[in-house]
């Protein structure tokens, strides 16, 4: 049994890590921070707990974390865990981050974008981001995880059997995403509120977000050079849920259903649905599934490939889990065999 802590136990990924690993055979949640709820019970705050989780939320301390656990996620906003990762490392102590601290290899690029100055850069080099479809082999021995983001699982995820086979042209690619309130995490915030966000749609960021340095590398490492995206993201009137519909440009004739079918047949949480599907996040709601159909419309050289996933589960707590599990040598699939909630 290995002890696991959580950094930023009262956030929404947060308490996801903490719903999922109560199931789990061979991890046990043995630390939980927070620096506002500190000395308040879990069960207290989140009374969905009650009777699952008896432990009291803690003030973040990494002696306190690297004495009692064998693993740290972090499910902090960015820039926390670069502050504490080189600590618990050298402790022994493996740090699975799901925030965006290491998730891109140029320093530069995630100072321009992030705003402040990595405290710990020295280390990004050693962080292996966390998308087991592409990088499972590495994540076994790694110590540090870089979690991807939610939009970056979806648009990769759905991309990469056009882009590893060559056939689509790769300099112009499009990602209409959307994503559900939760995205944003429990802070609050005006633009979380329900009058503001329900009843509503609306696109952000679309001249350049966060997102999008990653998700250019993770294509570009699947497509091996680099790729050209427009990725515009929308915010939608639901809780949970990322919905991407992807645009390519055909550049070589192939049988896309067999594309999608054979590269993730092996997959266990990727699932590709019968030719002429339409996916809906509802169908992955609570699960750690990342759901995807693939068309191309009237025959012509577009093709457009629909992702489904719940922002918390596979784009978040959930993979950060199939990570540990990875690392661990444990069952892949420990802790997540989680149907989709219907309705
Ligand atoms: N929400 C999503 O769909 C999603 C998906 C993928 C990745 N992520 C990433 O996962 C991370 C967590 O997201 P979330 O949505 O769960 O956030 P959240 O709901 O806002 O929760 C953040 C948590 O971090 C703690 N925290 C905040 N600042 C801290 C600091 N400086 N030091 C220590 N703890 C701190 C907070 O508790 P206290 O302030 O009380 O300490 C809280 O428990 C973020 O980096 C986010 O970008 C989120």
């Amino acid at each position: 049994m290995i002890r696991v802590g959580i950094v930023g136990a009262t956030g929404y990924t947060g308490v996801e890590l903490l719903r999922m690993l109560s199931t789990h055979p061979n991890a046990k949640v043995s630390v939980v921070t927070s620096r506002a709820e500190a000395g308040r019970q879990v069960s207290d705050l989140f009374p969905s707990l009650r009777g699952v989780c008896d432990l009291v939320f803690s003030d973040v301390n990494p002696d306190e974390l690297a004495a009692n656990c064998d693993v740290v996620f972090y499910a902090t906003p960015h820039a926390t865990a670069m502050h504490h990762a080189e600590a618990l490392l050298a402790r022994g102590v493996k740090v699975i981050d799901l925030s965006a601290d290491f998730r891109i290899r140029d320093q530069a690029t995630w100072e321009k974008w992030y705003g402040v100055e990595h405290a710990s850069a020295h280390l990004i080099p050693q962080a292996v981001y966390g998308l087991p479809e592409r990088n499972r082999a590495k994540i076994t021995s790694a110590d540090l995880i870089a979690c991807p983001g939610c939009y970056p699982t979806s648009v990769q995820l759905g991309f990469a059997p056009l882009l590893e086979a060559g056939v689509i042209n790769a300099a112009s690619l499009i990602a209409d995403c959307k994503s559900g309130v939760s995205g944003a995490g429990r802070k609050a915030a005006v633009g979380s509120l329900l009058c503001e966000s329900a009843d509503s749609i609306h696109a952000y960021a679309v001249s350049g977000h966060r997102h999008l340095p990653e998700i250019k590398q993770g294509l570009g490492d699947f497509a091996g050079t680099e790729v050209g995206i427009t990725f515009v993201p929308h915010l939608t009137p639901m809780i949970r849920g990322i919905q991407a519909t992807l645009y390519a440009t055909l550049t070589a004739e192939c049988d896309l259903q067999a594309l999608f079918e054979a590269r993730y047949k092996d997959e266990i949480f990727v699932d590709v649905m019968p030719a002429g599907s339409s996916p809906a996040t509802r169908t992955v709601r609570g699960s750690n599934v990342c759901r995807l159909a693939v068309h191309r419309p009237q025959g012509g050289d577009t093709v457009v490939i629909l992702a489904v996933e719940d922002n918390l589960i596979k784009g978040a707590a959930g993979q950060a889990i199939q990570c540990m599990n990875i690392r661990f040598g444990f069952n892949e699939a420990e802790g997540l065999s989680l149907v989709g909630l219907m309705p």
